[in-house]
């Protein structure tokens, strides 16, 4: 397959899955802001790293700051969530293009679908974590397979996924595959807030019990609403706030593959939140609370994290407080 691929938002997810795919041979055009094509250049190329496979070099990527010239095979929306609407408006999409959506969240395929009615836009979901780690340089810090729609416009390019060690798992109901991750994601805003590497917090019992907190309300409202999550993780997603709730040594024992993570890794609301730009907090307890809403029901813990996050400067608070906060 030689049609170009346009990464559409060159930043963590673009630059890892786009330099893995350009890597395996793929044509692929990141569009990205001019900052980090400077910083990825000044550092001699794309340096790509992974937890578990083998690292990539890249030493020129093609790179464009709007729509590259000609027509894509397929494009990777890689943004973050608020800014879906605005960069595919941007983006004057040839009928039928495919868009896989590699965002976390539920709402972004429709989304991106109302941006660009023209196009097919398929829903995607990374399991695993990226972290701009250095100067040009974006490390794995944790494993899982990219999941995406099933669907014949992606069928041309299952086999360069492969090639790039990226294979795609297809599913006929990405939506329930898109609320257990973002049960999983619950975690997300706790992280930031704690101001710990995703691991350090993890191993908390304080941190852990607030996150369990939000999932035990998450799946509430899942039931009510008849949303059965996908199943992720070796435990079934009820039983995520009970193992989030086990003692430290038994839930390092039992999380062994949810720990699987590099110490350093953080989550990139975290990031988000350290460097002052907007987090994705309402694609994640804004969506609970919406679907809690349209039950006629009350998300009160998803409502506090929502507040909290989108403050002009949230502040960093302990763990013992943010339980006590979620639990009144
Ligand atoms: N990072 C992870 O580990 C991870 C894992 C799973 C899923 N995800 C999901 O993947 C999505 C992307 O996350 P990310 O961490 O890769 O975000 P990111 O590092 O912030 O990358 C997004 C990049 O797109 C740029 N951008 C925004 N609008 C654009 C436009 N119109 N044209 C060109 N570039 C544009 C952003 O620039 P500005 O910052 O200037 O806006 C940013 O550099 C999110 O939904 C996230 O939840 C992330």
């Amino acid at each position: 397959m030689n049609a170009p691929i346009w990464v559409l938002g060159a930043g963590a997810i673009g630059l890892f899955v786009g330099g893995r795919l350009a890597a395996a041979g793929a044509d692929v055009h990141f569009i990205g802001r001019a900052r980090l094509r400077d910083e990825i250049a000044q550092a001699g190329g794309l340096l790509l790293t992974d937890l578990e496979g083998p690292e990539h070099r890249l030493a020129a990527l093609q790179w464009h700051e709007a729509a590259p010239p000609g027509v894509p095979g397929l494009v990777l929306l890689c943004v973050k969530s608020g800014a879906t609407a605005s960069a595919l408006a941007d983006l004057a999409l040839p009928s039928g293009t495919p868009v896989l959506s590699l965002q976390n969240g539920v709402d972004n395929a429709r989304l991106a679908q109302q941006a660009a009615p023209q196009a097919r836009v398929l829903a995607g979901m990374v399991p695993f974590n990226v972290a701009h780690v250095g100067p040009g340089h974006w490390h794995r810090g944790s494993s899982g397979q990219l999941a995406a729609q099933e669907d014949a416009a992606l069928q041309p390019w299952l086999a360069l996924f492969e090639r790039a060690a990226l294979p795609l798992q297809l599913h006929r109901d990405m939506s329930a595959v898109q609320w257990a991750k973002l049960l999983l994601n619950l975690n997300n805003p706790v992280n930031a807030l704690s101001g710990l590497p995703l691991r350090a917090q993890l191993l908390d019992a304080d941190w852990r019990a607030c996150t369990a907190a939000l999932m035990a309300e998450a799946l509430q409202v899942l039931r009510a609403a008849g949303i059965r999550p996908a199943r992720l993780t070796p435990l079934p997603p009820g039983w995520l706030p009970a193992l989030m709730r086990l003692p430290t040594p038994l839930f390092e024992r039992l999380a062994a593959r949810m720990l699987r993570i590099d110490a350093q890794a953080r989550s990139s609301m975290a990031d988000d939140l350290a460097a002052g730009r907007p987090t994705e907090i309402d694609a994640l307890c804004g969506a609970v609370l919406r679907l809690a809403q349209a039950q006629g029901l009350q998300a009160p813990r998803q409502r506090l994290m929502v507040e909290l996050l989108s403050a002009p400067r949230p502040q960093p608070l302990n763990a013992q407080a943010l339980r006590q906060r979620l639990r009144a």
